[in-house]
């Protein structure tokens, strides 16, 4: 790894000389290195600090645009600040497309059926927004997340489940720890496992490990589960009628890493290649009830300060925006 690392810094050196940084950025960068826990050696510094600098620079020139009119979100400095796009990108696993599909039952919808409005949050069905860290897990807390949901709508009670134990335990369902995985294969295991232990039981750790699922302390279990069509109109009754839904996205702009608030629409998104997964727990619209802008409401594991509280509202029917609607898949508990 070390040599990799000095190459790219002698190349940053080589063609632009030593960045020069703007002085009346001194402390923000700072407080943020601080609110970060960042600390670098001193080679790497400036070089991060340049990094920073051209962030929060495209990010107060989008939230200025934003106040002329041209974006329906705004952005914010956050813990990816010290990262180019391609590093962010590298963080970003490709999904592999589901084995095969299941569609069960599920019918065209008529818009009308439904309310304007659904927020799962405000029935009980989810959890605190967590933060996944250093490991490619998004697909384990997307997974988890729709079985939380419909545990709680079978027994009552709201329990944290174990990312961790699909992080260990589910290779042979085709995922890979840290590195990639999907909420398809993680349903795949806990049917195949017949259970899954409760994050009380079986703590995140953020690294894989060996698998240490003990069928005594499973806490969830579920009986089957539905992968839906890759339309809008049946992530609609899903999310209308069963409660979180899985779903992955392509999140590899700097606009979805900077969100902050609004309704995210990103011209550059991929409306088939996803690369994040995340968990709908409704939907919504903002402005007048006529011409509003509609969106989905979507769970992120990136911890409560990324977006609306570890939230953020995507754009919805517009073209499946970012693939919303592509991977969307739910577990059956009865
Ligand atoms: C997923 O991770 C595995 C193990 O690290 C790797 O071999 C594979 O190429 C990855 N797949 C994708 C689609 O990134
Ligand atoms: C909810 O969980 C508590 C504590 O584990 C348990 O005592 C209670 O019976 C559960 N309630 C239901 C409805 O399952
Ligand atoms: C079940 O979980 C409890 C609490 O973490 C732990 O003490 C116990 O050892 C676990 N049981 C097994 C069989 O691992
Ligand atoms: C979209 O991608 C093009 C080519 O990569 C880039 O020049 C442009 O800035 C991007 N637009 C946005 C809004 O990110």
């Amino acid at each position: 790894m070390m040599p990799a690392v000095f190459l790219v810094i002698l190349c940053f050196g080589v063609a632009s000389g030593a960045p020069a940084l703007d002085p009346s950025l001194d402390a923000e960068w700072q407080e943020w290195k601080i609110k970060y826990g960042k600390s670098y050696i001193l080679e790497e510094e400036a070089q991060k600090r340049a990094v920073w600098e051209k962030n929060m620079k495209m990010i107060k020139m989008h939230n200025d645009e934003k106040g002329l009119g041209k974006h329906g979100f705004t952005m914010e400095m956050n813990a990816f600040g010290d990262m180019t796009a391609k590093e962010y990108r590298k963080l970003m696993t490709d999904i592999p497309v589901p084995a095969a599909l299941t569609v069960k039952n599920v019918q065209k919808p008529l818009a009308s059926e439904f309310p304007s409005f659904v927020d799962w949050r405000e029935k009980g069905y989810v959890t605190p927004v967590r933060n996944q860290g250093n490991c490619g897990s998004c697909w384990a807390f997307a997974a988890t997340g729709a079985i939380e949901g419909q545990m709680f709508w079978k027994t009552g009670n709201l329990t944290l489940l174990s990312v961790q134990n699909l992080v260990d335990c589910s290779k042979p369902q085709g995922n890979n720890g840290c590195s990639n995985g999907t909420a398809y294969n993680a349903y795949k295991y806990v049917l195949d496992n017949k259970g899954l232990e409760a994050e009380a039981t079986y703590p995140y750790e953020a690294k894989e490990g060996p698998c240490r699922y003990h069928p005594e302390n499973s806490s969830a279990y579920i009986v089957d589960f539905v992968s839906l069509p890759a339309n809008e109109d049946y992530l609609l009754i899903a999310v209308a009628n069963i409660g979180p839904i899985s779903a992955a996205v392509d999140a590899s702009h700097d606009s979805f890493r900077f969100y902050k608030g609004g309704i995210y629409h990103e011209p550059n998104c991929s409306s088939y290649s996803v690369n994040h997964a995340v968990l709908v727990v409704g939907y919504g619209s903002e402005g007048n009830e006529k011409d509003g802008e509609s969106y989905w409401l979507i769970k992120n594991s990136w911890g409560d300060e990324w977006g609306i509280d570890g939230y953020m509202k995507i754009a919805k029917d517009r073209n499946n925006h970012c693939a919303i609607a592509s991977y969307a898949a739910y577990p059956d508990i009865f």
